[in-house]
C-alpha cells in the first residue's frame, strides 16, 4: 500500500470506527437481510470478511430461525445479527430464539415495533436496530430506546418507502448522528458513496443487492445472472392498483411476475370488496405472496414469474466474486475518495 493509500484508508478507519465499535466489526458495513438470499452462508462470509451479516429470518418458524443461528454459528465466530419483522405472527417466540443464542443485534423491519418488543429485544441483551424512514420516526425510535438506525431510501431492492437516500441523509444524518449511531442503506453500489454518507455523519452503510451474486451467496444462477445483466432503470417498483387496497411498494426487476403481482392485488382487493377477508388479512396475503415469488426466483430459478428484488445499484453488479473481494472493492474506492478530501 503507497503513503497516500494508506492516508484514505486511515482517514476511512477513523470515520468507521464508531460503527464497528457498535457492531463489533472490521468494517463498518452490515450486509442488509434478504429473505431466502441472506441464510447461514452469505450471513457468515459477510461476518467472516470483516463486515456484519444478518440473517433474514422473514417468515421463517422459531425453529428453523434456531437452526439458522446454529448453522450460521458454525461458519463463523465473528458477530452477525438477525433481522425480524415486526407483524410476524410468532414475534415473541423469535425474540426468545435470539435470546437463547444470546444474538448481539437484533434488526427489526416493517414499520414501527409493537407494543412490548423493544423492551424485550432489549431485555435478552441484544442490540435493537430499527428503520428510520422519516425524521419524525427517527425521533419516535430513539425516544423508545431503538441503539441504532437505518436510513433506507428508496433506491433499495424488496420494500421501499417513498424517499431517496440522498435526501433522507441530509434530513436526517445532521439532525441525529451525534445522538445515535446511524446506517445508510438503499441504492449503494460503490466506495465513493460509502465515504461521502461516512463525511456526512454516518456510523456506517447496509448494502444489499451489492452481495446478491457473492460467490457464497446460495441464490440460483438464474437470479444472479438476472442481477449482472440489468441496469438501474430495470429495478422498478410494484404498482398499487387499488386504492383501498394500501400495499408497500416492492423494487425488483421487471418480468412477467410484475404482471401477477397486478392480478394477485385484484384478486386480494376483491375479496375485500366482497367481505370475505378484512385489511390486516388482505395486507398479509400480499407480503405472502411476495415472500412465495421471491423464493420461486431466488431458489428455483424462476425468474420469469417469480419476483427479482433488487436495488438500483444493480447495475454495478458485474460478475460473481467472493464476499471479501466485494468488500475490500468497496473499501479501496471509499479510501481513494477520501485520499482525496484536504482532511
Ligand atoms: C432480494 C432482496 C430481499 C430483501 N429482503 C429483505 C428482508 O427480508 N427484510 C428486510 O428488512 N430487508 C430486505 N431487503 C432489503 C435489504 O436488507 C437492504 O436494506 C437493501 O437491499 C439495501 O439497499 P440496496 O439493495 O440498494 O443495497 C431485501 C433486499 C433485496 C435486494
Amino acid at each position: 500500500m503507497n503513503e497516500q493509500a494508506s492516508t484514505g484508508a486511515a482517514r476511512l478507519s477513523r470515520r468507521m470506527a464508531r460503527g464497528c465499535e457498535f457492531l463489533g466489526t472490521d468494517v463498518a458495513i452490515l450486509g442488509g437481510a434478504m429473505s431466502w438470499v441472506s441464510e447461514r452462508n452469505l450471513v457468515a462470509a459477510i461476518s467472516n470478511a470483516g463486515g456484519f451479516g444478518v440473517i433474514a429470518c422473514g417468515a421463517m418458524t422459531p425453529d428453523l430461525l434456531d437452526a439458522e443461528i446454529a448453522g450460521t454459528k458454525a461458519l463463523t465466530d465473528k458477530p452477525f445479527g438477525v433481522n425480524l419483522i415486526t407483524m410476524h405472527p410468532d414475534l415473541t417466540a423469535l425474540i426468545d430464539v435470539c435470546r437463547k443464542h444470546a444474538v448481539g443485534h437484533v434488526v427489526l423491519a416493517g414499520g414501527l415495533p409493537p407494543a412490548g418488543s423493544i423492551d424485550a429485544i432489549k431485555a435478552s441483551g441484544a442490540k435493537l436496530i430499527c428503520f428510520a424512514p422519516a425524521m419524525a420516526l427517527a425521533k419516535k425510535l430513539m425516544r423508545s430506546g431503538v441503539d441504532a438506525l437505518v436510513v433506507e431510501g428508496m433506491e433499495a431492492g424488496g420494500h421501499v418507502g417513498p424517499v431517496s437516500t440522498s435526501v433522507l441523509a441530509q434530513e436526517i444524518l445532521p439532525e441525529v448522528a451525534a445522538d445515535i449511531p446511524v446506517f445508510v442503506a438503499g441504492g449503494i453500489g460503490r466506495g465513493e458513496a460509502i465515504a461521502g454518507y461516512l463525511d456526512m455523519g454516518a456510523a456506517g452503510v447496509q448494502l444489499g443487492t451489492r452481495f446478491v451474486c457473492a460467490t457464497e451467496s446460495i441464490a440460483h444462477a438464474h437470479f444472479k445472472k438476472a442481477f449482472i445483466r440489468a441496469s438501474a432503470r430495470e429495478a422498478v417498483t410494484s404498482v398499487q392498483v387499488d386504492p383501498r387496497l394500501p400495499v408497500i411498494p416492492v423494487r425488483a426487476l421487471k418480468n412477467a411476475g410484475t404482471e401477477l403481482f397486478t392480478a394477485k392485488q385484484r384478486e386480494v382487493a376483491q375479496a375485500l370488496d366482497e367481505g370475505k377477508i378484512a385489511m390486516a388479512e388482505a395486507q398479509l396475503q400480499i407480503e405472502h405472496y411476495w415472500a412465495g415469488a421471491l423464493r420461486r426466483a431466488v431458489i428455483d430459478g424462476d425468474i420469469e414469474h417469480g419476483s427479482i428484488m433488487a436495488g438500483q445499484s444493480v447495475g454495478m453488479v458485474k460478475k460473481e466474486e467472493p464476499v471479501a473481494d466485494i468488500i475490500a472493492s468497496l473499501m479501496d474506492e471509499a479510501a481513494a475518495a477520501l485520499e482525496k478530501r484536504a482532511m
